[in-house]
């Protein structure tokens, strides 16, 4: 039971020491990481979503960046998890900046072919 205090103390310390700032991102960096580390091949490469259901749309207006932490380091379900050794704060910070960066469509509404 103590040691189990003890996990899940120090978890709750690494995830806030995580949870502490957002680091300032790049956003070209952000998309060659989005690319290296494969996210693109299940949420496509602008963060659109998957081909069958393989990762959910995560843009426009992707998560703050606490719960993108909490996403992709500890990912609820089939999602790898992506540890700091692989994926460093700097680099997630990148890429929720390139994520950020992508911005909805037009409404269709606003594209004539749609309304003719
Ligand atoms: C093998 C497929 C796969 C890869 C690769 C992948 N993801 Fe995911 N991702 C998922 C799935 C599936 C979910 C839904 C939650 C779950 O099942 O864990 C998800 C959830 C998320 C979420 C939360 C969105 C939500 O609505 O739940 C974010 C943010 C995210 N992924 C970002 C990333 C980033 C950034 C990368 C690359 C570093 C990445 N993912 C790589 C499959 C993937």
């Amino acid at each position: 039971m103590k040691s189990f205090r003890f996990a899940a103390a120090a978890l709750a310390a690494s995830a806030l020491g995580a949870f502490a700032a957002a680091p300032a991102g790049d956003a070209a960096r952000g998309r060659a990481l989005y690319m290296k580390n494969m996210c693109y091949t299940c949420h496509g490469t602008v963060g659109q979503g998957g081909e069958r259901g393989s990762g959910p749309r995560i843009t426009p207006h992707p998560f703050p960046w606490e719960a993108f932490v909490q996403a992709v380091r500890r990912p609820r379900e089939a999602m790898p998890r992506y540890a700091p050794e692989f994926v460093s704060d700097q680099e997630l910070a990148d890429i929720h900046a390139y994520l950020e960066s992508i911005k909805p469509g037009r409404k269709a509404s606003e594209i004539p072919l749609l309304n003719d």
